[in-house]
């Protein structure tokens, strides 16, 4: 058996979709498989990461360290209370600090939008980084969540395997969440035709490349895959009539068409989005599936960033 690792092509950093290149894309999906697979992954002992996690999280933040330490990278957790953010230091300082301390890699996630970006750009202004320091999104605002979409396209090829043509749908809070947009721009890029089912409040018809639909009956014609969202209340100003959301658009062991996959990316509120009953039946497995992908995702994306481009493996 070829055991030969070849990570091509290697990035830097993983802003966001749009900064990837198809091919990546495509790479970093295969990896994910062969390694699911049995395929040796490659060693990053030696490589040190620093969780920065300024929102919540249980699928990201513990299958990135899962991933890491499956990889033999040390990784670090740290404590916004504890440290010195919390005494007015500058996000870009105390990065190029934890550069300095030895740090390879950041993982971030936070409610601040352009933060991860904004952050590299102060490199092209001047701010040296003491030394090289890749940056990962692990969810941002309600812009951005990039490995989340490409744990749902590697859940997708493993089910597929083909997915030029699949019909999508997209089932929920679409304005509000970060996975709904990196999905749509990923997804769109390998031509699946994806629809949104959403009641206007939580539309956003500023998102390019998708059909939008007003009930679930249209949004659920033809569909392969049901992707369904949890309600962001936390990024939700405005009153939500949940009573009227349940009744017009939560998922069902009813009205989920039988051939129709059920994907969530989680955390689910259960009997909001989808009910308790479909949940716990065979379509509520996919779910778990996503998050399992979750630790084979990231360890592709790691090995990509931080592995040397070798045969040595
Ligand atoms: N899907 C997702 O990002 O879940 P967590 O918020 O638990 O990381």
């Amino acid at each position: 058996m070829d055991l030969a690792v070849k990570i091509e092509p290697k990035m830097k950093n993983l802003i966001d979709i749009k900064s990837l290149t198809t091919s990546e894309i495509s790479a970093i999906a295969e990896r994910a498989l062969e390694i699911k697979n049995g395929a040796k992954p490659l060693s990053l002992e030696g490589k040190q990461a620093v969780m920065m996690f300024f929102e919540n999280s249980t699928r990201t933040k513990f299958s990135f360290e899962m991933a890491l330490n499956r990889l033999g990278a040390t990784v670090y957790n740290f404590e916004t209370s504890k440290s010195s953010i919390s005494k007015g230091e500058d996000f870009f300082d105390t990065l190029n600090n934890l550069a300095a301390i030895g740090f390879d890699a950041c993982i971030i996630r936070t409610s601040q939008e352009g933060l991860v970006k904004d952050t590299l750009e102060k490199q092209l202004m001047g701010r040296k980084f003491f030394k090289d320091i890749a940056i990962i999104n692990a969810g941002e605002g309600q812009k951005s969540h990039p490995t989340q979409a490409l744990l749902d396209f590697v859940t997708l090829r493993e089910i597929f395997g083909n997915i030029d043509g699949l019909n999508l749908t997209i089932i929920g809070d679409i304005r509000h969440s970060r996975v709904a947009k990196s999905n749509i721009e990923l997804l769109s890029r390998f031509n699946v035709n994806i629809k949104c089912a959403a009641p206007s409040y939580f539309r956003d018809e500023s998102i390019e490349n998708v059909q939008w639909v007003d009930n679930l009956a249209d949004g659920l014609e033809n569909a392969d895959v049901a992707m369904v969202l949890r309600i962001q209340k936390e990024r939700i100003q405005e009153k939500i009539e949940f009573e009227d959301y349940i009744k017009n658009y939560q998922l069902t062991d009813e009205n989920l068409p039988t051939d129709c996959i059920l994907m969530h990316p989680g955390p689910v509120n259960r009997d909001v989005e989808a009910n308790s009953a479909l949940l716990n039946s065979k379509k509520g497995e996919t779910i778990l599936k996503q998050a399992n992908n979750g630790v084979y995702t990231r360890m592709a994306v790691l090995e990509m960033i931080l592995g040397e481009n070798s045969d040595k493996n």
